[in-house]
């Protein structure tokens, strides 16, 4: 990857209390745009596959290319490890069968995390962690909901619980985050991600090769909470 991107600029500085009010509005009024049915589809194999495999279960929530994916599973032999990310181009080096590729314990699946997020809930899946590598940080002001944290789905995504992770070169995203994960009661930590040449993912790549800043938030959230 290559050494020339640019940091995030925004016409958006940051509001924990418009942050805040937003994920309680969210607690409220649970998310009910319809599931897809291609969401659905690939849902129910992963959800087989989880059932069989009785393994504690990482997930890896817009995976891109699925390297960070295959990096977790290669870690975690003893874990099932699930990347999902809504791009068929990015993951289009993998051979997917119905959407979905499998290795060992590494399973890649297209499809949407809005929806796989909610089926997993319903679903009662616990996860023992879910990772968020540098996620689109829709910086202009008027996407803001777009952002995980200020999105309808977040709660959702709290409620499959495990160990959060999230890494983004927008330290707004991270502030922000955490200003969410405050308004739901749950403990965070905010690091810097260390100069070590060891890189989780793609696009961590190329920020750290042009000199981002790099942060990290990490949660540790109680499945099925958060109502
Ligand atoms: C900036 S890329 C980061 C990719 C990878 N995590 C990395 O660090 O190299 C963000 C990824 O999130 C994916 N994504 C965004 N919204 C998504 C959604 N609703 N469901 C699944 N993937 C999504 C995009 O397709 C894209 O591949």
């Amino acid at each position: 990857m290559y050494a020339n991107s640019r940091p995030v600029s925004s016409d958006h500085t940051g509001s924990a209390v418009r942050t805040q009010c937003l994920v309680r509005r969210y607690r409220r009024h649970d998310y009910q745009r319809p599931i897809a049915v291609n969401n659905q589809q690939v849902f129910e194999t992963l959800h087989a596959l989880h059932a069989r495999s009785a393994l504690p279960l990482i997930l890896d929530s817009g995976c891109g290319n699925g390297a960070s994916t295959v990096a977790l599973a290669e870690n975690n032999p003893h874990s099932l490890v699930i990347g999902i990310d809504k791009s068929a181009y990015r993951l289009r080096r993998r051979v997917l069968e119905r959407n979905i590729y499998r290795q060992g314990n590494l399973v890649l699946a297209h499809a949407d995390v809005i929806d796989i997020w909610r089926l997993a809930v319903a679903a009662g899946w616990s996860l023992h962690r879910h990772v968020i590598y540098y996620p689109n940080p829709w910086p202009k002001q008027k996407h803001r909901a777009r952002r995980w944290y200020a999105h309808p789905v977040f709660p959702f995504l709290l409620r499959l619980g495990g160990e959060l992770e999230v890494r983004s070169n927008w330290s707004t995203y991270i502030r922000e985050f955490s200003s969410a994960l405050c308004a739901c009661d749950q403990p965070y930590r905010i690091t810097t991600v260390n100069a070590a040449p060891d890189t989780v993912s793609p696009f961590e790549r190329k920020y750290r090769a042009s000199g981002h800043d790099l942060h990290r938030l990490t949660a540790w959230l109680q499945p099925g909470g958060h109502q």
